[in-house]
């Protein structure tokens, strides 16, 4: 089955969100390139259950997916530090989430374990960058619960990308790619940060110090906004 591709029950243009916050809490994880999200939802998931969904990392599988007509367009974003057309990105999102929870009632099912009694949680990484992809998403997936930002200088982010392109194999690690990054993070999703946070629904994080302490401050803070949701 093609990955872009509806869920069965959706539409494009449908005004109820897919998934209602009563099932599902998703959280946005928001930050420029190098600030460490990756780092701090793995940390996220292996301590407090949430399912980790990077938008990158679902743009570059669809990108290397044989057969996918949006491969030579995400690929050329990508490497351009731009941002990739909302629908395809929006609809990779819901199709994984739609798998995890399949997943996760099927387990259920089979196991009669107890992870059917919490809601299932969604750190959604990477993701809005655009304010068109934000106000989609809210609208036809989920509205999200909170949106978690990692603030770091353009330095010491540059410093990060450079040392993680020594291994990653990205093709946007490079001080071309990571030049146009930092413009598209601060022209487009800057905005979408101010958007949140003048709703009160932005949780900001200085993500300057060594990963421990950010994931100790993260914790604090999550803890204090969620409360047993955490
Ligand atoms: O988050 P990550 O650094 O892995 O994203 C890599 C690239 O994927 C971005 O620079 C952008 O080209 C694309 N992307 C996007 N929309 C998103 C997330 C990533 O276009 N929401
Ligand atoms: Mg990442």
């Amino acid at each position: 089955m093609p990955a872009v591709e509806a869920p069965s029950g959706s539409s494009p243009s449908k005004s109820t969100p897919t998934f209602s916050p009563q099932d599902v809490t998703v959280l946005f994880v928001l930050g420029g390139p190098g600030a460490g999200k990756g780092t701090q939802c793995a940390n996220l998931v292996r301590d407090h259950g949430f399912t980790h969904l990077s938008a990158g990392d679902l743009l570059r599988a669809e990108q290397d997916r044989p057969g996918s007509q949006f491969g030579d367009l995400i690929r050329n974003c990508i490497r351009n530090g731009e941002i990739v057309p909302m629908e395809v990105t929006v609809r990779l999102l819901e199709n994984a989430m739609d798998e995890a929870i399949t997943r996760r009632q099927s387990n259920t099912n089979n196991n009669n374990s107890s992870s059917g009694d919490r809601k299932s949680r969604f750190l959604i990484d990477g993701f809005p960058r655009k304010m068109d992809q934000a106000l989609r998403f809210e609208e036809a997936v989920c509205p999200a619960r909170l949106v978690l930002f990692y603030d770091c200088p353009e330095a010491e982010m540059e410093r990060r990308l450079l040392e993680r392109g020594k291994t990653s194999g990205r093709a946007d690690d490079n001080a071309d790619s990571i030049r146009k990054r930092f413009r598209t993070f601060v022209d487009t999703s800057m905005p979408v940060v101010e958007y949140y946070e003048a709703q009160g629904r932005a949780v900001r994080v200085d993500a300057t110090p060594g990963p421990d302490a950010v994931y100790e401050d993260t914790r604090a803070k999550l803890a204090s906004r969620l409360g047993e949701d955490f």
